[in-house]
């Protein structure tokens, strides 16, 4: 097992979203205090299971989603030529400087979070949420990933437009319930600050450094986007590609 139970219990604000709209202050939010039964990590190679899945198909979705959408790929490398420079480096203090790129790392985690249900969490006391009765002891799970394509919530939800978060300030830190990837409150994913980071900074130099063409004769069209559920929501069938080194040439 990744994680354990534990036999302590914290509280912990769950966030169950149903309809509204992005922005928006009536969202149709309910924040549920709940106390959560708390599964720890509690050795460190736990944090290594934690971080590695999660981050690598997170890179893997997005760049799966950019071969699909040539244009947006486009439009990535474009930003990062003229943030970064053609020949020189990335550095890690260039992601603030790449909205376009944020955009395309938040579109990727709204439609393909690698934990689609976050973690399960235990209620600690009889709620009412909008009519439903949650019983105390019951065990809760944060549906992200119905969140992520929920009509109500988003323009177009099957589609990926990296440019929807160009127009909002909607981040994956917590504070924006229609997008909590790495859940919310006291029990948020400790490893955030470094799946920031390393998110971006992967997809940006695989961008930067390379050109990409899909293998096995697949197009954007027939790419095959099946989702497979096991530790993370991983895609079924793995991306095949060809990358090609700008920097050679
Ligand atoms: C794309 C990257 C990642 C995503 C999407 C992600 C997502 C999550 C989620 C949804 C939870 C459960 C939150 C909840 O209980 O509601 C969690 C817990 C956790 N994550 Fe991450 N995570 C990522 C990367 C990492 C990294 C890089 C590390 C460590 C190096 C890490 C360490 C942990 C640990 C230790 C927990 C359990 C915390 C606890 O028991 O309270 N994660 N993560």
């Amino acid at each position: 097992m990744v994680r354990r139970w534990s036999s302590r219990w914290r509280s912990m604000e769950i966030l169950v979203v149903r309809g509204g709209s992005v922005g928006g202050s009536d969202l149709g939010h309910l924040c549920l205090r709940f106390h959560s039964a708390l599964i720890s990590a509690t050795k460190p190679e736990d944090l290594f299971v934690a971080g590695i899945d999660t981050t690598s198909s997170t890179v893997e979705w997005a760049m799966a989603e950019l071969l699909r959408n040539p244009n947006k790929l486009a439009k990535a490398k474009e930003e990062l030529c003229e943030v970064v420079g053609e020949d020189a480096p990335l550095e890690e203090s260039h992601i603030s400087k790449l909205p376009y790129l944020q955009a395309v790392v938040k579109e990727t985690f709204r439609l393909h979070p690698p934990a689609p249900f976050l973690l399960p969490h235990k209620c600690d006391e009889v709620v009412n949420i909008s009519g439903f009765q949650v019983p105390k002891d019951a065990q809760v799970f944060v549906n992200v990933w119905a969140m992520g394509r929920d009509p109500t919530i988003w323009e177009n939800p099957n589609m990926f437009e990296p440019e929807r978060f160009l127009k909002c300030e909607i981040n994956f830190k917590g504070n924006n319930f229609e997008l909590i990837p790495f859940g919310a409150g006291k029990r948020i994913c400790p490893g955030l600050p470094l799946a920031h980071r390393s998110v971006h900074l992967m997809v940006a130099f695989l961008l930067h450094n390379f050109e990409w063409k899909l293998a096995d004769g697949l197009t954007p069209e027939n790419m095959n986007m099946v989702e497979h559920f096991g530790l993370t929501l991983k895609k079924m069938q793995p991306l095949r590609v060809q990358a090609i080194s700008v920097k050679d040439n």
